[in-house]
């Protein structure tokens, strides 16, 4: 069956069979780049990386609509739950195997943290998330550094499609994330999170040609755009 990644704006991403979909990050409300609102999101799972909120965005107001799950670290699912959202939690390491296929929590190195006026509560470990497809793997990093054991990742997971964030500044700039796509060897890279804000504007051309030259095909998705597996 065919697989479809899909931009939705900033880190959002779906990944769909035609008969399951799930979808990373649904940050729509107040994201500059979000094409559709998260009244319109479909989907069979949620999976935030992490609390900040250009990722768990509207996780939980989209998991109570449409009475689907949240996947997530422990502590991240424990604070969607107490909002009353249904969650599967698991961690980092961890995979569990779903209709749709399975899902495996990966490490990532960043912070996690719902983030208000007056309070900073954390919200565990973020993750990165391997998701198998109807025998496609999409790696989707999540916030993350470059960090030495992506090279394990790629050794013991044939990785199709990875989303690597590029934009600097909280994550992995262009270089890094060129090396981590020569750890991770997958068939193709899309870049990610470097565009929503200013802080982060990257130009994803550099970070193309960057990669090529390493042997790694990779596409640019605008939000909007899809990709076919
Ligand atoms: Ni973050
Ligand atoms: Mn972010």
């Amino acid at each position: 069956m065919k697989v479809i990644i899909k931009s939705l704006g900033h880190a959002c991403f779906t990944v769909s069979d035609g008969n399951h979909t799930v979808i990373f990050d649904p940050f729509l409300t107040d994201n500059p780049e979000a094409v559709i609102s998260a009244d319109e999101v479909v989907a069979d799972f949620v999976l935030p990386s992490h609390g900040h909120s250009d990722h768990l965005g509207d996780a939980i107001a989209i998991a109570k609509r449409l009475q689907v799950p949240i996947i997530a670290p422990y502590e991240l699912a424990m604070y969607c739950s107490r909002f009353g959202a249904e969650v599967i939690p698991l961690h980092i390491g961890g995979g569990r195997d779903l209709p749709f296929g399975r899902v495996k929590l990966t490490f990532a190195t960043h912070g996690s943290a719902v983030v208000t006026d007056d309070l900073i509560e954390y919200t565990g470990p973020p993750c990165g998330f391997l998701v198998t497809m109807s025998g496609q793997t999409v790696y989707y990093a999540g916030d993350t550094g470059l960090f030495g054991d992506m090279k394990l990742i790629g050794e013991t997971t044939p990785i199709d499609v990875a989303i690597l964030p590029i934009g600097d500044n909280f994550t992995m700039g262009i270089d890094d994330a060129v090396m981590a796509a020569e750890f991770l060897k997958p068939k193709v890279v899309i870049p990610t999170h470097y565009s929503a804000f200013e802080p982060i504007k990257k130009n994803p051309q550099e970070f193309a040609e960057k990669v090529v030259a390493k042997g790694i095909k990779c596409v640019i998705i605008a939000p909007g755009e899809e990709v076919e597996l």
